[in-house]
């Protein structure tokens, strides 16, 4: 977006805004951009960052652009991660801030201060359940990168830490925001599509250039994920990365909220596309060491959830072949289904359609179009991914400020990041059903939806 824009967006949201919060008599602290509400003592909340790296690094932005927080202390292990995220630092924000890096554990030392209200957490996978137990129990809300667990001990540690603490833990599931998913997330609550019957999602991305980088490389001394991030290719044949496109079915579906996940089965092909990417890549060559690895993660992983509703959902992990990107969405009621993405957006609504031809979504997605997006969109679309990644930062830092419990909570993050253990398991067992753990024990029963049910706010 122009600058020029921005500006006037932000000008435009502002006034917005004040009329809105003038007439809900809550109070104001006014800025020259963007204003968002003070929490009720008038203060700045305080947002420190575990890991800030590429990920890191695009919330900072989106909290450094806000008038209502500090950054009062960030923790990382690369020097140049470091090095990048001080000067975005020092160059929006006039307080003074600490920087943790001494060692893997630094995070330790840095949830000693008494000062942060809130930490986000974007660093590699096996890190997220420690670190986000760790600010539980230092009595810091915590907002966690996905997937927010590996392992179903990691899902029960979370929920067994925010149980014992009442510390909450936001899943920043960013794809729960995009503007088309809320729109759909609104058709469903307002029964266009019937009864829910099925749904589509998954995480589409060829991921090899990101797998091996630069070159053929990965592990130490390669760039970004590919750090840490194709290990697991090597080692696990499992959905590896969920919660993009089950995240918001889990919203459509209510998802432990009079509803829940009961069981699973998962099949994978054969693991062909890394290696060939190797031995195909001038830097590589069937020589290559890296050529000679037994990758373990099938090219593509598909498993079919059950729900206690009686809804099932189709599941794909698809990240080691050559494609455009797509989460593959589609949701099927009684009445009429949708399929969306990027590239394609198409609805068929029964009395409301041409009989068996499908609609342009666009009329749809305008008319459906949520009140968070109605109010937030024009200046959201300056953040990352098409706005989504204002509106996830947003509703952290609102959850935050006003100590209360998050949109997308520690239930939510087990439930979702469980679907990687499991799919593992029920490859290894030759398809066999895997059963969820119920991890809000019984409560999903008469839980209500709590995910963009806030008005227009966050
Ligand atoms: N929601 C999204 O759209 C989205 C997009 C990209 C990445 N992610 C997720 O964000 C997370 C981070 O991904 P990324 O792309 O930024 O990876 P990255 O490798 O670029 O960054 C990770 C950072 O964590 C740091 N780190 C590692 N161990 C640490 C430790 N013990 N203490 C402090 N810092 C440590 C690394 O030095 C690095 O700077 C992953 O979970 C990833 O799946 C989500």
């Amino acid at each position: 977006m122009e600058k020029q824009s921005v500006k006037k967006v932000k000008e435009i949201n502002r006034r917005d805004f004040l009329k809105t919060t003038a007439i809900s008599g809550i109070g104001l602290a006014v800025a020259p951009s963007f204003t968002f509400i003070k929490n009720p003592s008038g203060e700045k909340v305080r947002i420190a960052f575990i890991g800030v790296g590429g990920r890191g690094r695009n919330h900072l932005k989106n909290i450094l652009d806000r008038d209502d927080v500090i950054v009062p202390a960030i923790c990382d292990i690369d020097p140049n991660a470091i090095a990048k995220s001080k000067e975005m630092i020092e160059s929006k924000q006039k307080q003074k801030f600490e920087i943790f890096s001494d060692n893997e554990n630094a995070y330790l030392d840095m949830l000693e201060r008494n000062d942060i209200d809130g930490v986000i957490i974007s660093t590699p996978w096996l890190w997220h359940t420690k670190m986000t137990v760790a600010c539980m129990r230092a009595g810091k809300y915590a907002g966690v990168e996905v997937s927010a667990a590996n392992t179903l001990t990691e899902c029960w540690d979370m929920v067994n830490t925010y149980e014992e603490t009442k510390v909450p833990t936001m899943i920043l599931e960013n794809v729960c925001y995009r503007r088309d998913v809320m729109a759909v997330l609104n058709m469903a609550r307002q029964n266009v599509f019937g009864e829910l019957l099925h749904a589509r999602c998954g995480y589409r991305h060829d991921l090899r250039g990101v797998k091996f980088s630069p070159g053929v490389t990965f592990g130490e001394g390669a760039n970004g994920e590919a750090r840490w991030r194709t290990e697991h290719s090597v080692h696990r044949n499992a959905d590896l990365y969920p919660t993009h496109g089950v995240g918001p079915v889990a919203t459509w579906m209510n998802i432990n909220r009079g509803n829940r996940f009961v069981s699973m089965t998962s099949h994978a092909t054969k693991a062909r596309g890394l290696k060939k990417y190797i031995m195909d890549h001038p830097k590589g060559g069937a020589n290559h060491a890296n050529a000679k690895i037994n990758y373990k993660l099938g090219d593509i992983i598909t498993s079919q959830i059950n729900t206690a509703n009686g809804e099932t959902i189709l599941v794909t992990h698809d990240t080691n072949s050559p494609k455009p990107y797509s989460l593959d969405f589609e949701l099927q009621g009684t009445q009429g289904l949708t399929e969306f993405d990027y590239n394609k957006k198409r609805i068929y609504v029964e009395g409301k359609s041409k009989p068996h031809h499908w609609d342009e979504m666009d009329e749809w997605l305008k008319k459906y179009d949520h009140p968070l997006w109605q109010k937030h969109g024009e200046y959201a679309a300056g953040s990352g991914h098409g706005g989504m990644d204002f509106f996830v930062d947003n509703a952290f830092v609102e959850t935050v400020k006003r100590k209360t419990t998050p949109p997308l909570d520690v239930y939510d993050a087990a439930a979702w990041s469980a679907i990687t253990p499991l799919s593992e398991r029920s490859i290894a067992e030759g398809n066999a059903p895997q059963y969820f753990p119920d991890f809000t024990r019984g409560n999903w029963i008469n839980n209500k939806p709590i995910f963009a049910v806030n008005g227009d706010e966050y």
